[in-house]
């Protein structure tokens, strides 16, 4: 499975120059690991996306928007069209981000009509999915992410999967509040679980990349990327400079495993 490591810039204010150096600096630093197919994505704010596509459309670095609405286009003052998105260079769509659901209320089904208007319409999809507390028992967490994985999917069609990235991103192990990332054997349960949801659900087990997000760093993510069933890593913080973000990748897929 060709491994994924993504990052959300969240509400970071980042000039339109700053983020072109950025892609420059990554696409430099992740040369041979884009050559040999490592996808790589980037969820800048979405007014950075046409100035950012000059330099991504010359790489295999893929941008996305971490935010759209699910309708076609009409009255929804603010928001975001999938193809107002797609024109400013997005080809991949974040949906349940857990700051969106918590923040802003984004409830089960808002977030699948979202995951269907963004498969539907080509992009590759990335659907968070996350227990809440981390004190959340074994069986307790297999119904919490099975129920999210089949409410968010469901209607979607099987062609589609493979064009999907779920991210399993534990509320309570994300941003800077906290400051560990989920122990590898929850991400193991998670993965498991996940995993056999795909399977049970959609007859789908391995089309289906799955990722880890919340905290990860250049010591854990080593560890991380190596639970059977992970395919990648969604940074947030210890990519905000690309240097930070090149020594995760490049220590997740190279480095010894400690
Ligand atoms: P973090 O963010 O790596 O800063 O915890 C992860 C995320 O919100 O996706």
């Amino acid at each position: 499975m060709q491994a994924v490591f993504g990052t959300n810039w969240k509400m970071r204010n980042v000039d339109q120059r700053e983020a072109q150096q950025y892609l420059i600096t990554l696409a430099d630093g992740l040369g041979s690991f884009l050559d040999d197919g490592v996808h790589v994505f980037v969820l800048p704010p979405a007014t950075l996306l046409p100035a950012m596509s000059e330099v991504a459309r010359k790489t295999s670095i893929q941008l996305g928007a971490q935010n759209f609405h699910w309708e076609e286009e009409g009255e929804f003052t603010g928001e975001l069209s999938t193809e107002l998105l797609k024109d400013a260079g997005a080809t991949v769509l974040m949906v349940g981000h857990a700051e969106r659901r918590v923040l802003f209320n984004e409830n089960d089904e808002v977030i699948n009509r979202k995951l269907l208007r963004a498969l539907e319409e080509g992009f590759h999809a990335v659907l968070c999915i996350g227990e809440a507390d981390r004190s959340t028992p074994e069986a307790r967490l297999k119904e919490e992410l099975s129920a999210q994985l089949v409410s968010a999917l469901r209607g979607v069609n099987k062609a589609d999967l493979n064009r999907l990235i779920v991210a399993y991103e534990p509320h309570w192990a994300i941003g800077r509040r906290v400051d560990a990332a989920a122990p590898v054997t929850r991400v193991r349960q998670s993965a498991e679980v996940i995993r056999g949801a795909l399977k049970a659900n959609f007859g789908t087990e391995n089309s289906v990349r799955l990722i880890y997000g919340g905290n990860v760093n250049l010591s854990n993510c080593r560890e991380i990327v190596s639970v059977n069933g992970i395919d990648g890593l969604f940074v947030g913080g210890a990519a905000a400079d690309p240097a930070g973000f090149i020594s995760v990748i490049g220590r997740a897929l190279d480095g010894p495993s400690d």
